[in-house]
């Protein structure tokens, strides 16, 4: 869609928007700036959402779009249907019109091996009368199904796939979500309308961090990146589907026109040049991961193949769809009334299996949340053994009507924590008991309470053993304080022994006692010093969500110590100074505003600050525009300008991440000389920005942000 000169003049075009910005010049031609500005955003959007390389730093980005805003507000005529504003919709939707299909969106035939396949392809030569057929296989996305309507390539619909013949008018949502263009050039290939289907996703991380969120603020995690992508499609509000982070690929052209007078390009013969025009427009289409073959033996080494490297990419497939390529024998080829001949499915191995539930234990949180533990004889599920399951409330129990003794349905989506799906009361046997849940904490035995309107039954005594555990085990975890070497098992250890009774007691612990025990060396024990010695001056942030105030997770903490210069000023803040504060609610302000309230609370940080650590807010505290903040990089080979460990300390510096090795949560692979199988290994994986050591010396200069 960007050919590289237009990519170089819109990365120019870029460069001067943002000089005149800085030095207020004044706007000559107002049609020009607004026009300049839009096609910057759309190109660093399709960057940066469809390629996963954006060329604007976010706070760039941010500034472009600001002043395109602020120029659309004061000359309303301006604004265009296909402006990047206008993606962002204000208001609640009320319902969901039904609108009809235009061409049913039938379903697949589903393939679970080769004989499946080969019987498959069998079928397709007798009725085609060919030898060998050409395939087009493609990733199976595990999200939710949607159609988008394109006129005079103007995106006017988009519709969730329904019962099939007819679905919901999502076109806001849909409008939200930014791989998705608002226009898109089909004229360039002559076609007039166009409906095209795909899948929305929510990547792994995403939805980790999603699920991380709402753990924080006490809200049960959603099942899986499925369920959450459907979800967040649904949502009434679309300025919070805007914040999900959806994606979409699109992967089908059901239906279209020409206009008039126009053939049939070459590019539409097929259905892999359809992938290959869709990515070319500006789309997402499984293009890259797309495999052309011929004859059902490629098939299915591809399958098998792709199956193995199925956890190392950023979002969930759940198989891989095999296409006839050429759409005049898919016409020939035809459909039954529930799927296409000319495709099928090959799932991969599920990753569902059925227990036995035998017990359920209650587990309390660190803020006093008592959660009922699933624990059930162990399965293999995608290769990990799971016996332990996360029930998370009283509701969800009464909901899915679980009783100790049924047999379970287990799904475990990826690396996401298994759930349970249903219970199978058709096979229960009249001994099944029901689940009783405690009046008392199981640890401390005070009473328990359930506040109004919450699903979760807590402990109320700041002093429960099980509280303060789970307290000290969260400050010292890899995303707060990040003391390695003082993981849950040590806390729990050295809980038990007396040798640490609470957070600052961690800075305070014997270390002649722990020379005494079993099990640590001298070498452990120093990596333990000085790993304590160096949480001491972890940024502010850091500090702040390792305290486990309620509804704080790692955002929220970023907020209050990029708000403050010293945490202890927070005492003086009134409950709406912290609700002024940015996407911080009455919820989360209330929280706050107590937990600074509470003297117990004050004497902890305080003698936590007489113990060395820091409660001053740093450089890593406040985000500028081009920090690296969260961003997370590899050195692999040799490099020629500069010491890797001085490379590291660089990234660092910026507010980067090392990491050990290559997977799909890496974004930097910076490549040497000889390098060897990580970055063959980086290769496969679509998300990483592979740079050389001068790449690198130059985003250092001007870090961009990934996604
Ligand atoms: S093609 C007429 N391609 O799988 C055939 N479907 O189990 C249209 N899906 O309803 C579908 N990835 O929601 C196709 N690369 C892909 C797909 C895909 C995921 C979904 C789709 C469909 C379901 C069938």
């Amino acid at each position: 869609m960007y050919t590289k000169e237009i990519e170089i003049t819109l990365l120019q075009l870029a460069k001067d928007l943002l000089r005149k910005l800085q030095q207020k010049e004044s706007i000559t031609d107002l049609d020009e700036t607004l026009d300049g500005l839009r096609r910057v955003i759309i190109y660093n959007d399709w960057r940066y959402y469809v390629q996963s390389e954006p060329v604007l730093s976010d706070y760039e980005y941010d500034q472009l779009y600001a002043w395109l805003k602020e120029l659309e507000a004061a000359n309303p005529d301006k604004v265009s249907a296909d402006s990047p504003t206008q993606r962002v919709a204000q208001g609640l939707t009320k319902a969901f019109p039904t609108v009809q299909h235009l061409v049913p969106m039938l379903s697949l035939e589903n393939s679970y091996d080769a004989d499946d396949l080969n019987d498959w392809d069998r079928k397709a030569r007798e009725i085609s009368g060919l030898d060998e057929i050409e395939y087009c296989i493609e990733p199976k996305f595990d999200g939710a199904s949607i159609s988008l309507i394109y006129e005079n390539d103007r995106l006017t619909r988009g519709a969730t796939r329904g019962d099939g013949v007819s679905g919901e008018d999502i076109t806001t949502n849909i409008r939200q979500i930014r791989s998705i263009p608002l226009s898109a050039s089909f004229a360039t290939h002559g076609i007039q309308s166009i409906e095209i289907r795909g899948e929305v996703l929510i990547n792994k991380n995403t939805f980790k961090a999603y699920n991380e969120q709402r753990a924080a603020d006490n809200l049960p995690p959603l099942a899986n990146p499925r369920n959450a992508a459907s979800g967040s499609l649904r949502m009434v509000d679309p300025r919070e589907v805007a914040k999900r982070g959806l994606e979409a690929f699109l992967y089908h052209m059901s239906y279209h026109t020409m206009e008039d007078g126009k053939t049939e390009p070459d590019e539409i013969r097929t259905h892999s040049n359809t992938l290959d025009m869709l990515s070319s427009l500006g789309f997402r289409s499984p293009s890259k991961q797309m495999k052309i073959v011929k004859g059902i033996k490629g098939v299915i080494d591809y399958v098998l193949a792709f199956e193995k490297e199925r956890d190392s990419l950023p979002y969930e497939i759940d198989g891989m769809v095999i296409k006839v390529n050429d759409y005049a024998l898919q016409d020939k080829l035809g459909m039954t009334t529930h799927h296409p001949r000319w495709a099928i499915a090959y799932k991969f191995a599920a990753r569902q299996a059925t227990s036995k539930l035998r017990k359920v234990e209650f587990q309390v949180g660190r803020t006093g949340s008592v959660t009922p533990v699933a624990k059930i004889d162990p399965v293999p599920i995608g290769g990990v053994t799971v016996g332990s399951i996360s029930l998370f409330n009283e509701d969800v129990v009464r909901e899915k009507d679980l009783k100790i003794g049924d047999t379970v349905l287990v799904e475990r989506a990826g690396d996401v924590i298994p759930y349970i799906v249903k219970s199978l009361a058709d096979l229960r046997n009249g001994e099944e008991e029901d689940i009783k849940f405690p009046t008392h904490c199981p640890v401390c035995h005070e009473p328990l309470f359930k506040p109004e309107g919450e699903s979760v039954w807590r402990c109320i005594n700041l002093t429960c053993e099980a509280q303060v555990v789970e307290r000290m085990i969260h400050f010292v975890s890899k995303d707060a304080m990040d003391i390695r070497s003082l993981g849950e098992s040590n806390v729990r250890k050295f809980y038990g022994l007396g040798i640490m009774k609470n957070i600052p007691g961690i800075y305070k612990m014997d270390f002649d006692k722990l020379a005494e025990l079993e099990g640590f060396g001298k070498k452990s024990l120093t990596n333990l010093q000085t790993a304590i010695e160096q949480s001491k001056s972890q940024p502010l942030h850091r500090l702040v969500f390792g305290l486990g105030i309620r509804y704080v997770g790692e955002t929220t903490a970023k907020t209050l110590a990029n708000a403050v210069n010293h945490l202890l000023d927070l005492r003086e803040w009134t409950e709406e100074q912290v609700l002024a504060l940015e996407d911080i609610g009455p919820k989360v302000a209330g929280s706050i505003q107590q937990f600074f309230q509470t003297e117990d609370n004050i004497h902890m940080l305080q003698e936590l600050e007489a113990l060395g650590i820091n409660l001053k807010s740093t450089k890593a505290d406040h985000p500028v525009g081009g920090s690296l903040d969260g961003q997370t990089f590899l050195f692999t080979g040799t490099l020629n300008k500069l010491k890797r460990s001085d490379a590291e300390a660089m990234v660092e510096e910026q507010g980067g991440k090392i990491l050990g090795g290559v997977s799909s949560k890496l974004n930097f692979l910076v490549v040497g000389d000889d390098a060897g199988s990580k970055l063959e290994k980086a290769k496969k994986i679509n998300t990483i920005r592979i740079l050389s050591e001068d790449d690198f010396l130059n985003l250092m200069q001007s870090p961009a942000t990934e996604q």
